[in-house]
């Protein structure tokens, strides 16, 4: 493509990052002191501007302080109030419904399957439409000498901010090694040094070079492996179709769902002994106005099936925004230029070509450091879209040699050639980019929502693994250890399950419950598909 001629302004800022280059790489990096890490969330991470948040007055985490977005789908009815499934005979019946075919989604329905249940997989999307396809740095694991699992774990725990449940995180690190060699053992095709040794490197707030990587395309690799895995398997996938509500029994317990399949309009019923959420994040709510490194479904579709059944949230005001997303060419505003970008050695810059912290902090201080920069000390560079930083990108061939970027980080560096920008010889511009739920659905340490028998959740719709900021590579690592976990469980759960009747009391139960607490709810929910959709499943009609 042919290079785009850059604002004036923003091209004479970059002669300043190039004449800056060489002194900066002199000097080492001060890290900020915890006090002055705390100061400066406070005042610049979106997470803190009280503005773009509400507290909800209805249901289980009635109370609990939410993304103002989050909270319109939480406290809304449901598709189907109204609907009665009396007399209607089951489309579906599976020993284990699995919701999400993501990573989490993925991998719970192997071990399901290995287990020996029957399982069945509904996908809103296709298989793999999924925020692990779009991970790109790498995934954590203690596997090497000077390394353990309680290395990870500190280095977890307080980039998480203490917050982190103990007994999550503990399965986490101690059941990462082993994620690792199940995914070879898959197939996925991690980067190796000649002698068959795994390259690591470190991320943001990691203390030991833990992050396992397929060059900058992690998780499309992982993805890639996990789905053929359950293709060759047979497991069956309905695609294009999702789930807009839990079926409940008479004791309260998951019992199924109800699908909707976007393709025909058509709702169905599916019956199980036990479901698995793997529904992923919510980025496509655009928390705030912020772009989204998200996949296209990203709407919070589990939280609002499984607020709505009864099952409390942990942490849910707690957001990640990935500090490197890309704020120019316009043509990719927003989505992600991976933190390895960072961990290979490209600094962070201001318009005047100062470094303003040190490269490998964790996410959510770099966001609001680069906030900081572009507000309060106006020190950003103006673009289309607003203003951004610099990644000094060309640093990483000066640190570590020519061919670095291609070999090491080639998605990145195709992604911004095909605009004509070359990242080896000039560098890129960046700002925050919504990227990840903190927190979710509140999970005991086999997976089980709290609340709700008979259902689990795994990936990035569970809150409470990370704390309060999770660190680059610990969700790749999540999907899989929690989603293997939820399979696992969920399939010996099934053996003792005896079917009751399944229905929907519960969103009879939640709309009387909004109704008592004032709210007039908007739009039902779930979303499914973001406000820009083309073609909105709002408008679909029922057959029930
Ligand atoms: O920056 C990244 O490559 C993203 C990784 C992650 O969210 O773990």
């Amino acid at each position: 493509m042919e290079k785009q001629t850059k604002p004036q302004g923003m091209a004479l800022s970059m002669e300043r990052v190039q004449a800056t280059r060489q002194a900066r790489m002199q000097e080492e990096p001060r890290r900020m002191t915890a006090g002055e890490k705390d100061e400066l969330l406070r005042r610049y991470h979106p997470d803190y501007r009280e503005d773009g948040f509400t507290v909800l007055q209805a249901g289980p985490s009635r109370g609990t302080r939410v993304p103002k977005e989050l909270g319109n789908l939480l406290q809304a009815n449901s598709r189907l109030l109204g609907v009665s499934l009396e007399g209607r005979e089951p489309d579906y019946q599976a020993d284990v419904l699995i919701i999400g075919a993501g990573g989490a989604g993925c991998a719970a329905a192997l071990e399901a399957e290995q287990a020996g249940a029957r399982v069945l997989i509904a996908t809103k999307l296709r298989m793999g439409d999924a925020n692990t396809m779009m991970a790109e740095g790498g995934i954590q694991a203690a596997d090497k000498e000077n390394d353990s699992p309680v290395r990870h774990y500190l280095d977890a725990f307080g980039g998480g901010h203490f917050a982190a449940r103990p007994e999550l995180l503990r399965r986490l690190v101690m059941e990462a090694p082993d994620a690792i060699a199940w995914l070879e053992h898959l197939g996925v095709m991690f980067d190796k040094t000649g002698d068959g040794t795994m390259v690591t490197t470190h991320g943001g707030g990691t203390s030991r070079k833990r992050m396992h990587a397929c060059a900058d395309y992690t998780g499309a690799e992982i993805m890639r492996t996990l789905r053929d895995e359950v293709q060759n398997r047979g497991i069956p996938v309905l695609e294009f179709t999702a789930a807009v509500e839990l079926l409940k029994d008479e004791k309260g317990q998951a019992a199924g769902a109800v699908l909707l399949n976007l393709e025909t309009g058509e709702y169905l019923t599916a019956l199980a002994k036990t479901v698995i959420l793997a529904t992923g994040g919510a980025g496509r709510l655009h928390y705030q106005g912020f772009p989204t490194s998200n996949h296209y479904g990203a709407t919070a579709d589990g939280l609002v099936l499984a607020y709505r059944a009864g099952a409390p949230l942990l942490y849910p005001d707690t957001i990640q925004y990935h500090p490197t997303g890309a704020a120019y060419p316009p043509q990719i505003f927003g989505a992600l230029v991976t933190e390895k970008v960072r961990s290979v050695g490209a600094m962070l810059v201001n318009r005047e070509g100062q470094a303003f912290m040190h490269p490998l902090e964790t996410r959510d201080v770099a966001a609001a450091a680069i906030i900081r920069e572009c507000t309060d000390r106006d020190m950003g560079v103006l673009t289309p879209g607003g203003r951004a930083v610099w990644l000094d990108t060309p640093m990483i061939e000066l640190i570590h040699g020519e061919g670095t970027i291609e070999k090491r980080i080639p998605a990145m560096l195709r992604m911004f050639l095909n605009y004509g920008v070359d990242m080896r010889k000039e560098p890129i511009l960046v700002y925050p980019t919504l990227h990840y739920q903190n927190g979710g659905v509140e999970i005991d340490r086999d997976g089980f929502v709290k609340n709700v028998g008979n259902l689990l959740a795994a990936g990035e719709v569970v809150g409470g693994i990370h704390g309060r900021n999770r660190l680059m590579g610990n969700s790749l690592l999540d999907v899989i250890v929690f989603g293997r976990q939820a399979g696992k469980a969920a399939a010996a759960r099934a053996r003792t399950v005896q079917p009751g009747k399944a229905g929907l009391q519960h969103i009879r139960d939640y709309a009387r419950e909004l109704e008592q607490a004032g709210i007039q709810p908007g739009e039902a929910s779930p979303l499914l598909l973001p406000h820009y959709a083309r073609k909105s499943p709002q408008n679909c009609k029922s057959y029930l």
